[in-house]
């Protein structure tokens, strides 16, 4: 069950991290097995996190390798998980809280990162914003569109950064074949074809993961990572939207409400449409599943999954050459973070990117739960 969930959920959204090991000597972090620069600076920034279960343990081994990071608080009301955490950094020797109030009000901070279930998303970065830390908090943003306004809000204000947890925007495939859509080399993007079809299931141990009222349903948990990129390649949210979906062969684990199959149509104004589909009843071995976002262009066809280009005028398809240097999407976006922070420099993955990305999502769910069109100026005023 959790293979196959590395699959779908890490292994296409962010490779393994890999080996390399961080020593603490004096404040200076020193890399074994990596090829980002030697030079790091002096250990400047305190980190603390929250919620370390699959994901927060990915983001956990990410920030521990980031170059001037400490782990210095964890929190997770799992005494389990927060112990298996604490071990991984001991070397830092973090305070260890079960309440993440309380983590929020410990001196010894910088930033938070966030990797608790979505419907407590907003509850806490609103919270670690109005406490003036950094926030690094994973997708989505919210699950309602009041919940989402509010991170909105507190994040313009805060004194602190907001960045959200969509990583592909900061590696190859996706960034490079999308900085090359944006550089106009193959003409505008006018519409997207594309489905994500996980076979297997979601991990049955994370009950949150299969209510609606605790994940906002998988087009909200899940597709937002597309969702993202569809705005960031067609310059922001979708204006309205139309599906179908439904749950008709996952019924467990009890109390399961969330659909395993939906196709959804966006519009984002002239010349710009998205036809997607996600599902979670997939078979082994369909040559056409798994993930694929196909951007037509006006001159060309760009797959964004595997960097492809497909001239329209039948000239030899060609790869985009990846960026220097290349790496793991979760570790690069950790890296930005703390990058960010120093530089004063705003998120590749803004606050407003994150909305967007959520708004998109919750739409799409709107209009399948009214089984009609629903525009983004009525979603908007209703929320
Ligand atoms: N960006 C990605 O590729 C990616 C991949 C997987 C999951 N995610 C996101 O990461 C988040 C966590 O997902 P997961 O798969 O790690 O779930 P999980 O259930 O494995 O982990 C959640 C952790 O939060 C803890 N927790 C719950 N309530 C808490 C509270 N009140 N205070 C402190 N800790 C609390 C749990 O004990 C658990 O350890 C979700 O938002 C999910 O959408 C993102």
């Amino acid at each position: 069950m959790r293979q196959k969930d590395d699959f779908s959920r890490r292994q296409v959204l962010g490779k393994g991290l890999g080996a390399a090991s961080a020593v603490l000597l004096g404040a200076v972090r020193v890399r074994a097995q990596d090829t980002r620069p030697t030079t790091v600076p002096v250990a400047d920034l305190r980190c603390g996190m929250i919620g370390i279960g699959g994901r927060g343990s990915d983001l956990l081994s990410a920030v521990n390798q980031s170059p001037g990071v400490r782990v210095t608080a964890l929190c997770d009301i799992n005494p389990k998980h927060l112990q298996a955490a604490a071990e991984k950094v001991k070397d830092d020797r973090p305070r260890l809280f079960e309440d993440y109030r309380k983590l929020i009000e410990f001196k010894d901070l910088d930033a938070v990162v966030i990797a608790t279930p979505v419907y407590l998303h907003a509850e806490m970065s609103v919270a670690v914003l109005n406490g003036g830390l950094h926030l690094y908090c994973e997708k989505p943003l919210g699950m309602t569109v009041k919940d989402c306004r509010a991170v909105l809000k507190a994040a313009q204000s805060a004194k602190g950064i907001y960045q959200g947890g969509t990583q592909l925007r900061y590696a190859h495939p996706w960034q490079s074949s999308i900085k090359l859509i944006l550089s106009g080399e193959v003409g505008r993007p006018i519409f997207i074809r594309a489905h994500r079809h996980n076979v297997g299931d979601l991990p049955h141990d994370r009950q949150w993961l299969f209510e609606k009222r605790h994940c906002g349903d998988t087009i909200v948990e899940q597709a937002v990572h597309e969702f993202d990129l569809f705005n960031w390649i067609l310059g922001g949210p979708p204006v309205r939207a139309s599906g179908f979906g439904q749950q008709s062969l996952r019924f467990e684990p009890k109390g399961r409400d969330i659909m395993d199959n939906y196709a959804l149509s966006l519009d984002y104004g002239k010349d710009k449409k998205v036809s997607y589909s996600h599902s979670w009843i997939s078979a082994p071995k369909i040559p056409m599943d798994g993930r694929q976002e196909i951007v037509y262009c006006e001159e060309a066809a760009v797959d964004i999954e595997n960097a492809m280009v497909y001239p329209r005028n039948f000239g030899e398809p060609y790869k985009v050459a990846p960026p220097e240097p290349a790496g793991d999407s979760t570790q690069l976006a950790i890296d930005d973070f703390f990058r960010c922070i120093r530089e004063k420099r705003k998120p590749l993955a803004s606050v407003q990117a994150g909305f967007d990305g959520a708004m998109a999502a919750i739409l799409g769910r709107q209009s399948i739960e009214d089984g009609r069109v629903v525009t983004m100026e009525e979603l908007l005023k209703e929320g």
